[in-house]
């Protein structure tokens, strides 16, 4: 019997309205388009507004689109990981307000905290579920409200984020598609680099910590940058190397979309030329763990049954990873 796969089988995303432009930040912060986009790669993103909307909000438009395209209800999902750093809430996870607001009745889930890598995480972790026989539908989502957790009054960080989410469905497959293989790496002592200050249990949220607006994505760029970089790169050419694949192999890089700079040293690392590297980093900046989905989503089209894409990310924690999955449909 051929081994079981966990393949992708449908993806969607959905971005909010809104959208904010360089133009628009350059009244906000001290900044400048042209430092904008030759910096980061970066033009306008998205932004969710209205009251008492979260990143389950974002999920919500996708997964039902995505359910409607498979042709499926949402009380035939098993299991939904919801991979973000922007939950709904501290608790309960925003998995089980996502199958609420779906109707997935049949469904468990947990959210997955990874940042930016978070949805590789979650691709691998729900593989698992897949491989091993225990499920049959699992809907992996990545979906961030960046715009909550940022700070327009810091110009290096406010001119990054945006919000978006994406969505697919895991399910088995025996034809050898879907993923085959995936490094996840984590190390703590990046925390200094990129976090959040305050919110969390060591420092709870008091008058004190909204005053000195620590409740926002603290970054120390540069030094995020080089390990990025390095580290983005390195795995994504670790997991083509240990598969035997060379670039002409590959026929998309789906790189995490922080910094189109940290893009072209992934694409230059591998040899894949920039025909085969998708980047929509200028209309949606860096979602977190929106990122991969959404570009699997607008590339949804171009894709061929069989193609090798190298899926690939770097983020706070820090965490970073690559996965090799060969396209199903
Ligand atoms: O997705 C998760 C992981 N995150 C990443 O991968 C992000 C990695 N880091 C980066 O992408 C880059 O470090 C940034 C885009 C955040 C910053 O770019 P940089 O080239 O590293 O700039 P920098 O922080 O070294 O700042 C260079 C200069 C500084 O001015 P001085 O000290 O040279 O006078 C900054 O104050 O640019 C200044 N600057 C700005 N100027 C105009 C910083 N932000 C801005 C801004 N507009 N928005």
């Amino acid at each position: 019997m051929s081994k079981i796969h966990a393949a992708i089988t449908a993806v969607h995303g959905y971005v909010p309205d809104y959208i904010l432009t360089n133009q628009e930040l350059e009244t906000m912060v001290d900044t400048n388009d042209e430092w904008i986009t030759t910096r980061t790669g970066i033009k306008e993103r998205r932004i969710l507004k209205g009251e008492g909307l979260g990143t389950s909000d974002l999920a919500v438009p996708a997964v039902e689109a995505l359910l409607k395209k498979r042709g499926i209800g949402a009380d035939e999902l098993d299991l939904i990981i919801f991979c973000t750093t922007t939950p709904d809430r501290v608790f309960p996870a925003t998995a089980n307000i996502l199958a609420d607001k779906i109707g997935a009745k049949n469904a468990w889930g947990y959210d997955l905290q990874a940042a930016c890598s978070g949805f590789l995480f979650g691709l691998a972790t729900g593989s698992q579920f897949i491989e091993s026989g225990k499920h049959k539908k699992v809907l992996v989502i990545g979906g961030d409200k960046m715009s909550s957790i940022t700070n327009y009054e810091d110009r290096a960080t406010c001119i990054i984020f945006g919000d978006g989410c994406g969505a697919v469905l895991l399910e088995p497959n025996d034809e050898g598609n879907g993923i085959i293989d995936s490094i996840l790496r984590s190390d703590g002592s990046g925390v200094p680099y990129l976090h959040q200050k305050a919110g969390g249990s060591v420092r709870p949220a008091t008058h004190e910590t909204v005053d000195a607006r620590e409740h926002f994505a603290y970054q120390e760029g540069q030094a995020v940058f080089k390990f990025a970089v390095t580290k983005m790169a390195d795995v994504a050419a670790e997991v083509m190397e240990r598969n035997g694949l060379v670039a002409e192999d590959i026929a998309w890089l789906v790189p995490h979309q922080a910094n189109k700079r940290i893009i072209d040293a992934t694409a230059s690392r591998t040899g894949v030329t920039a025909d085969k590297v998708i980047i929509n980093i200028e209309k949606y900046g860096n979602t977190t763990n929106g990122t991969i989905p959404l570009c699997l989503w607008e590339w949804e089209d171009k894709f061929k049954k069989g193609d090798n894409l190298i899926l690939a990310a770097f983020g706070g924690g820090f965490t970073w990873g690559s996965i090799y999955l060969k396209w199903a449909y």
